[in-house]
């Protein structure tokens, strides 16, 4: 949303929290989502995420802070706010007794949709979905990957500005999984939508978001792009050395001579070395080449997200204060 030459973020929480009893559910929430971005909330069961969708969606009040969401407050203007939004929730709640298109009709009738507009808009989307031809079968008989596809049409009915997708592949088999990643992939990255993706699956994270928000009880622990948080939290990265045979003994040792290098082991090709950084590797190339081995090649394995992951879980449990925020402050909204 443009105001001038300044940009409104799409979603900007200060401080956002809700209560179920005693127990936190989100305590605390700063958040802030540029239009355009697809922000990954990862976190274990329970940590918060789909209370801070539902928070954010206005479906949950809040006992605490204040969100703006597409320039509405969604503990007021909650109503406004869904005609411009879109969810797909954990569950897909179809009627099975109706038709895959009887389901969408009905969700297109409360959206205000014409019959003819509506029926044009479902034929699009299955048709683009790959599901044309189940449009007029019951939705009783379908897979958990039809039914989610299905419940992912029913949010992009009415070609919302901002999607938030709980859970979009839980309960999918690998194929069902991947067609699901795809269809959102070509939703960001054709439509330029913001989307909020809560998940549990680190490659799915990976492999879609712009920046990831880690939550762990309620708290939001870590948020940032994937690589900028694996370069704080992870302080080595390997290098795998081709020699086209194993390294020997005294190969490994010219490797460890080299500064910044805090481990070593001989691999089926050559070796791999445990290094500060990336900037070793010409290093190491030239110890080696010194000693009269021939290098093939040298590549850098940067950490994967897991890496990230299980750092940021030992970085809490050694300081529960832990956090790695990268965003500006919210502003407070009014
Ligand atoms: N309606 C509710 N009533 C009581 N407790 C709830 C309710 N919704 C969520 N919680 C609790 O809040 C915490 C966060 O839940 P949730 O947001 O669903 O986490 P996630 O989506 O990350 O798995 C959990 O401890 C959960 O039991
Ligand atoms: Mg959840």
């Amino acid at each position: 949303m443009h105001t001038g030459d300044r940009t409104e973020p799409a979603i900007s929480a200060h401080g956002l929290s809700r209560c179920f009893g005693d127990h936190w559910a989100v305590q605390g929430l700063d958040l802030v989502v540029e239009p355009g971005e697809l922000i990954a909330l990862l976190g274990p069961n329970g940590a918060g995420k789909t209370t801070t969708v539902r928070l954010l969606n206005g479906v949950l009040a809040a006992n605490g802070g204040k969100a703006s969401v597409l320039g509405l407050d969604p503990g007021a203007d909650g109503d406004e706010l869904r005609r411009r939004t879109g969810v797909l929730t954990e569950n897909a709640g179809l009627d099975d007794r109706l038709t895959a298109r009887e389901n969408l009709a009905f969700t297109a009738t409360v959206r205000g949709f014409s019959t003819n507009q509506a029926n044009h808009r479902i034929d699009e989307l299955l048709d683009r979905f790959g599901m044309g031809d189940l449009a007029d079968e019951q939705t009783v008989g379908f897979s958990t990957g039809q039914r989610k596809r299905i419940a992912l049409v029913r949010a992009l009915l009415h070609d919302p500005e901002l999607l938030f997708l709980d859970e979009p592949t839980s309960g999918l088999d690998p194929a069902g999984s991947r067609d699901v990643v795809a269809l959102i992939e070509q939703l960001v990255h054709d439509h330029g939508r913001t989307v909020v993706l809560c998940t549990h699956f680190l490659g799915e994270a990976g492999r879609l978001a712009d920046r990831m928000a880690f939550l762990d009880h309620g708290v939001l622990r870590a948020f940032g792009r994937p690589a900028q948080l694996a370069d704080e939290l992870w302080s080595t990265l390997e290098l795998s050395i081709d020699l086209g045979r194993p390294a020997t003994a005294e190969e490994l040792a010219a490797i460890r001579v080299v500064e910044g290098v805090s481990a070593t082991n001989a691999t089926d090709d050559g070796a791999r070395a445990e290094v500060r950084d990336r900037d070793r590797a010409p290093a190491i190339v030239r110890s080696l080449v010194t000693t009269g081995v021939d290098v093939y090649g040298v590549v850098a394995h940067p950490p994967t997200l897991e890496d990230v992951y299980f750092a940021l879980e030992a970085h809490i449990a050694a300081d529960p204060e832990f956090r790695l925020i990268h965003q500006p402050t919210p502003r407070v909204p009014t």
